[in-house]
């Protein structure tokens, strides 16, 4: 029997595993012991727990660590967006530790796995991902970012968790083409998930323009979008997302389609520059990422149950809603997607007529 290299990632409540030399048929006793044991695959049967096989051959030892440990990240992605699954995770602990009776503790993992069953059916039923895109996860997945961190190449906290990933991309690549946009602007590119996927929506002579300010970043994501035909669409622009903004505003630049996504203190600045210039369309949308920042716009810091390190800037994205709520030249709907995601147009645009 032919041996292979294969990653298998089941779902949420799987581990993680990296399977070196195994036979491909264990992928079939795994899924089978996974259907046992989830409470989703239960739910969902065994559609939702179709194994995504990534071929490893080749991937280095230090891929591969890296990759567990971006998974271990990846797989707090969920946890990290959700006060609710943090405070579960919290009372499990203690409940744990006070040896609570099982049908307690039964009782919280059945809340924590129906947040991820749900988050896991959107992702499931949602129309999949490009070959490019999921490889662009994959290689998010897979990157030495510690080591890129270490040598300064990309900003501190830098890290897969960031990447908006398959669902929020398919939402994007759906608001895109709904908007019938031709050009669009984006702050913050990572390794260009996003990008592409608004520039698979936009039509042949469409382009998507992106700022990021790390150089290496910049060249990562233009080597994954070219695999994608639809990688020419997409311009690059390297450098912090103010000075870009400010000189395509000199440049009368125009854009039908906006999504900002870099460091959260610069959002008003991006904002401020995109309307006080005239940037947008007047039909255009302009989409923004994090805008409930892991609960910290609407949560006091007590509420949190967060580290005081993610909490330096807690104040960031209720100033910005705040300021985009008081801003009379525009409307707005916030959506609980993910960390949720603000749709802003302008009044003229929201408004039918009567
Ligand atoms: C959340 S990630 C972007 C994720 C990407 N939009 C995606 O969904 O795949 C934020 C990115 O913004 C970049 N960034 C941070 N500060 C920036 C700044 N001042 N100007 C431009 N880019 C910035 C970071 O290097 C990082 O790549």
């Amino acid at each position: 029997m032919q041996m292979h290299k294969v990653l298998v990632i089941l779902g949420h409540c799987s581990p993680l595993l990296v399977l070196h030399s195994f036979q491909t048929e264990m992928i079939d006793i795994i899924k089978s012991y996974n259907q046992d044991c989830c409470f989703s695959c239960r739910r969902i049967s065994c559609f939702h727990h179709q194994p995504r096989v990534y071929p490893t051959q080749g991937i280095s030892t230090q891929k591969s660590r890296d990759l567990n440990i971006n998974m271990a990240c990846e797989m707090s992605k969920t946890t990290r967006v959700s006060p609710v699954l943090r405070h579960l995770r919290k009372l499990q602990q203690n409940a744990k530790a006070n040896n609570a009776p099982s049908d307690a503790l039964i009782q919280i993992e059945t809340c924590i796995d129906c947040i991820h069953a749900r988050n896991d059916y959107c992702e499931t039923i949602s129309s999949p991902p490009s070959d490019v895109i999921d490889n662009i996860v994959t290689e998010t997945e897979t990157h030495p970012w510690q080591q890129v961190r270490d040598e300064g190449k990309v900003l501190s906290d830098v890290a897969p968790i960031m990447l908006s990933g398959a669902l929020e991309g398919t939402f994007l690549k759906m608001l895109t083409g709904m908007s019938n946009a031709k050009r669009a602007l984006e702050i913050g590119l990572l390794t260009g998930c996003s990008a592409l996927s608004i520039a698979e929506a936009l039509p042949a002579d469409g382009e998507v323009v992106t700022c990021e300010i790390s150089e290496y970043l910049a060249s990562l994501a233009r080597k994954l979008v070219d695999h994608s035909p639809h990688g020419k669409k997409i311009k690059i622009m390297t450098g912090p997302g103010t000075d870009c903004l400010q000189q395509m505003a000199k440049e009368g630049q125009k854009f039908d389609f906006v999504f900002i996504d870099a460091d959260k203190p610069g959002y008003i600045r991006y904002y401020k520059i995109i309307m006080d210039n005239d940037m947008l369309t007047p039909r255009g949308t302009i989409l923004v990422d994090n805008a409930l920042y892991a609960g910290m716009s609407y949560l006091p810091q007590d509420k949190l149950q967060l580290s005081a390190r993610f909490t330096t800037t807690n104040h960031v994205m209720r100033e910005f809603n705040e300021y985009v709520y008081n801003d009379d030249r525009v409307s707005q709907v916030l959506l609980p997607i993910h960390d949720g995601v603000m749709i802003i147009r302008r009044k003229e645009a929201f408004e039918g007529t009567a």
